[in-house]
């Protein structure tokens, strides 16, 4: 038997005994690793006879290819097997009981508010936050609201204490007192935040949104608070052309003040936004008036600017077709499922606010 036919029939002996990766990669190095048996054979080819080397050469490739061959067809048996052992002992149990899956949905407010937040900031203003409970002083006193104002008595007020000192706030306008105390001017903030006050019919709810807007620098106007109330409203109700009606009224905290109507007509038994004849109250808003800016150590003299406040939740009925505010508040999750936004779908102004 000539060596390579030695060679030959050792390996098929081998092959048969091996039963995993690394068997056959012991395998292979010990025929075709630095020191295997064929590599040693070509290492003799330089020592042959000129005419031997050729016909050695010639076997010698076909049993390198042979050999080979088996290599990698034993690999792909043992890697197959090794797939069909997993398949036999790692079973899913298809036969579990379903389990219902719900999507969450973003309540109307929240996606208001992020519509509303994201509308201000694409002119400047940024969102500022204060605490439910407020001071006597910041919710009304700061205000400039008189000891025998209306709006300090028990019934619209949530007090907490005897004396008077804590409440709920009634509004968001203290953090007006909070943003101011806290930096230098010029402000310029959002505040979307909850507010408390006695109330509750379809259109009342005790725990209600606002949204407070707050300018102050050198040389603000009433033209720019009209400017701005103008771009908000077209934006967030997403229409080209708005009516708007500035009706003289009456604020502590503002002067002048004025509450702000817009124009709706009815159609098809649904409200449409910007034109008709009818008239649809949404915010009050005026010029901080000084005493406010004092009370807040901000020289008035100096700066001046304005502040208006709404009602986040009636804006979200509007826009979005609510007609019991009630529902709001009720954690009712087939009113959810309906009136609820998609968690992925934020809100933005470049995208298109509600689409
Ligand atoms: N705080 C007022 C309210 O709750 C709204 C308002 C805010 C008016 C700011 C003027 C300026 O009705």
């Amino acid at each position: 038997m000539s060596d390579l036919d030695k060679i030959n029939s050792i390996f098929n002996a081998k092959i048969d005994s091996v039963k995993n990766k690394e068997d056959l990669q012991n395998l292979k190095t010990e025929f075709f690793g630095k020191n295997g048996q064929i590599t040693q054979q070509f290492k003799t080819l330089g020592t042959l006879e000129p005419d031997k080397r050729k016909d050695f050469a010639v076997n010698l490739n076909k049993i390198k290819d042979d050999l080979s061959n088996q290599i990698e067809q034993k690999s792909f048996e043992i890697e197959n097997a090794e797939i069909s052992d997993k398949l036999k002992n790692e079973k899913v149990d298809v036969t579990l009981p379903i389990r219902p899956y719900h999507q969450g949905k973003i309540h109307p407010v929240s996606q208001v508010i992020d519509e509303i937040s994201s509308i201000f900031s694409e002119i400047g203003f940024t969102v500022a936050e204060g605490p439910d409970v407020e001071t006597e002083y910041n919710n009304f006193t700061a205000l400039n609201t008189p000891e025998d104002h209306p709006a300090r008595d028990m019934h619209d007020t949530f007090y907490l204490e005897k004396n008077k000192k804590l409440l709920l706030r009634t509004h968001t306008s203290p953090v007006q007192i909070r943003a101011m105390l806290n930096g230098k001017p010029p402000f310029k903030i959002i505040v979307p935040g909850r507010t408390y006050r006695c109330d509750s019919d379809q259109t009342h709810a005790p725990m209600f949104h606002q949204l407070e807007g707050l300018h102050i620098d050198k040389n603000i106007t009433m033209g720019h608070l009209k400017g701005c109330l103008d771009y908000f409203i077209k934006e967030f109700f997403e229409v080209k052309n708005v009516k708007m009606r500035f009706r003289p009224s009456h604020f502590p905290f503002t002067e002048p003040s004025a509450e702000v109507d817009i124009g709706y007509r009815i159609e098809n038994e649904k409200i449409v936004i910007g034109e008709g004849n009818k008239w649809l109250e949404i915010l009050g808003c005026g010029m901080v008036h000084p005493n406010v800016l004092k009370n807040a150590k901000v020289d008035p003299k100096k700066y001046q600017g304005f502040a208006f406040g709404m009602g986040i939740d009636r804006l979200a009925m509007l826009k979005y077709g609510i007609n019991d505010l009630r529902a709001f508040f009720e954690t009712d999750y087939r009113w959810l499922s309906h009136f609820g936004f998609d968690p992925l779908d934020v809100p933005t102004n470049y995208r298109g606010l509600s689409k």
